[in-house]
This record gives C-alpha cells, sequence and structure tokens, in this order.
C-alpha cells in the first residue's frame, strides 16, 4: 500500500505543497494530472488549474483498467472538448503508456518549434506529475523511467535537489510528483474516493457506503456484477441499495444468530470485490453528471 494515503492534509501542508509546484512552474513545460478513470472529477483537484495558471496540460486516466470503455472514452471526449489531452493507461500493466510521449510533443509542437527558431537543436521538454495520494502516481513514474534508467543529474541554473528521470532523448520528468489534496470538504467527494480505496473506509459507515455503491450499480452495472451474485436485472432494478445489500449477504450465507443478515460483512465484501475489480469494469462519474 502507498504511504502516502495516510498523508493528513491541514492548510499549512496544502500550502507548502502548492509553493512546490508553484516554484517547480518555471522548470517545466508542462504539468501531467494523474486522475483515476472511474472517478476523474472525485480524484482531481479543484486549485490545480490555478496554481498551474497557464501551463499546459495532459490527463492521464490512470487504472483504464478498472473502469469501463464506454466512460473512458466519454472522459476523453469530455477533455477534448476543453482542448486537453486525456490518455487512459493502466501504469499496473504499462497499457497506453506509450502514448505519453508522443502526446506531450504533440501538445507542445507550438513550443518545440520556438525553441528550435531560438537555435536550439534538440529542445528537451521537461514535465511534472501532479495527483492526488493513491492515484498511480509512483506507479507511472516507475513505468516510464524505466524506459531510460539513466537519472539526468542537476545542471546548473536548476534548483539544487531536483532530479530528473529522462523519458527519451527529448523528454525528461521531475523526479518528485506534486501530492494534491482532493475536495474533502464535499461528501460524495469522500464516498467516490472510498469506493475505490483512494482514502480509508474506517472513518466511513462501511454499510451506508456498500448501499449507495450499490445504488450506483443500478445505473451502471456489468455483467461480472450480476453473475457474481447471481442477481437477474430484475432483482436489481426492483430492489433499493439496502434491500440489495441484504439479498447479497443472504446469497453468500452471511447470518448472524437469530438468522439476520450481515449486512456489515456484505457491505465490507462487496466493497473489496469492487476495489479489486472483480465486480467487472465500474465506472462511477460521468461527464454528463
Ligand atoms: P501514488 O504514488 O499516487 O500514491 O500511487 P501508487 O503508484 O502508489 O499506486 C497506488 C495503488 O494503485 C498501487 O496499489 C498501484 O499498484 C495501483 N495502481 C496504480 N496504477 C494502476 C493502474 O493503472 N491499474 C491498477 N489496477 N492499479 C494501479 P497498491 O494496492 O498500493 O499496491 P499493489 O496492489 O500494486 O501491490
Amino acid at each position: 500500500m502507498s504511504n502516502n494515503q495516510n498523508i493528513q492534509w491541514y492548510p499549512g501542508h496544502m500550502t507548502k505543497t502548492k509553493r512546490r509546484i508553484q516554484s517547480s512552474l518555471k522548470l517545466i513545460d508542462l504539468v501531467v494530472e494523474i486522475l483515476d478513470a472511474r472517478i476523474p472529477i472525485s480524484s482531481s483537484n479543484p486549485d490545480l488549474n490555478s496554481i498551474i495558471e497557464n501551463k499546459p496540460k495532459i490527463v492521464l486516466l490512470n487504472k483504464c483498467d478498472k473502469a469501463s470503455k464506454n466512460g473512458n472514452q466519454k472522459w476523453i471526449d469530455y477533455y477534448a472538448n476543453q482542448n486537453i489531452t486525456a490518455l487512459p493507461v493502466d501504469c499496473k500493466t504499462g497499457k497506453g503508456i506509450n502514448q505519453f510521449a508522443p502526446a506531450v510533443r504533440k501538445v507542445l509542437s507550438d513550443r518545440i518549434t520556438a525553441l528550435k527558431n531560438k537555435g536550439l537543436k534538440n529542445p528537451v521538454l521537461r514535465v511534472m506529475i501532479v495527483g492526488i495520494p493513491n492515484v498511480g502516481k509512483s506507479s507511472f513514474i516507475n513505468r516510464v523511467s524505466k524506459q531510460s534508467k539513466a537519472k539526468v543529474e542537476d545542471r546548473p541554473g536548476v534548483t539544487r535537489g531536483n532530479q530528473w528521470y529522462s523519458i527519451a532523448n527529448d523528454l525528461e520528468m521531475l523526479d518528485t510528483p506534486g501530492v494534491l489534496w482532493p475536495k474533502f470538504d464535499d461528501q460524495k467527494v469522500g464516498e467516490h474516493l472510498a469506493f475505490t480505496g483512494a482514502i480509508k473506509d474506517n472513518i466511513l459507515d462501511v454499510e451506508l457506503l456498500a448501499v449507495d455503491l450499490l445504488e450506483m450499480f443500478k445505473t451502471d452495472t456489468s455483467p461480472e456484477f450480476l453473475s457474481r451474485f447471481k442477481l437477474s436485472s430484475d432483482e436489481l432494478s426492483g430492489n433499493d441499495g439496502y434491500e440489495l445489500l441484504q439479498i447479497i449477504g443472504k446469497k453468500r450465507g452471511f447470518l448472524i444468530s437469530g438468522g439476520e443478515i450481515d449486512t456489515e460483512r456484505a457491505a465490507n465484501m462487496l466493497l473489496d470485490e469492487y476495489r479489486n475489480g472483480k465486480l467487472g469494469n465500474i465506472t462511477l462519474e460521468y461527464p454528463e453528471d
């Protein structure tokens, strides 16, 4: 498990992170925002665009292996409409990663031309990774920097302590990602982060969480979810979230004394199975929501 998810955010911490990102901005040409493809809004940082001002940005929809294909495409289109390149990637297997460098070159084509016009023969583009805890920043860095193990050392003029990974001949990445905070004052955001396991659920009521997750499955379901719990479409549409939790608990034989269904155990099992991808690929947030 990533240690980052234990980070306690408080105003001082946010200010420090914000300052660090802003001081790195002058060293880089582009910001890479990593989001969770299942919850692109809840895994985003509400202040990022104001922090990075006009710096070009690319969005990586990470963990796309756990999101629905339809959802991934809708988010790609959503960002394209805002003139932002979004790439679906799976940093666990490396799927989609080879699209990254070409996408950066494309987004920065004007900058490359300008640098060449200034006399630079082989301009090097520099990027910085940002994202909330547990979204896959280290996985991405490990993936892309593996292609070239050499770390580019400090150069004159570059702030001391900064190290750069070489991704390609013309592409470098700041080795320390910017760890952003989610919009945690929004209850829905907290819930979505808990569904995906980005935040711990021991501060939340797991049964309520599971009931809400089941309500979401009623609108966007997967064949894996239905077959795993031997649920018919009628059963799914004809019962509310709590009734579904009871049905699932009963089917799994989760009973406590007196024949009552152990809905807490069923809730924990359901959340675990969703997080581990056993319930199929289900996107929890769509642009139209
Ligand atoms: P962070 O630096 O942003 O905090 O995130 P990190 O890379 O540590 O990734 C957090 C968890 O998400 C890790 O799982 C990692 O393997 C997983 N992960 C990252 N990218 C992907 C992806 O594209 N697809 C899937 N399915 N998982 C991804 P973990 O539970 O902490 O460790 P492990 O299960 O890999 O051992």
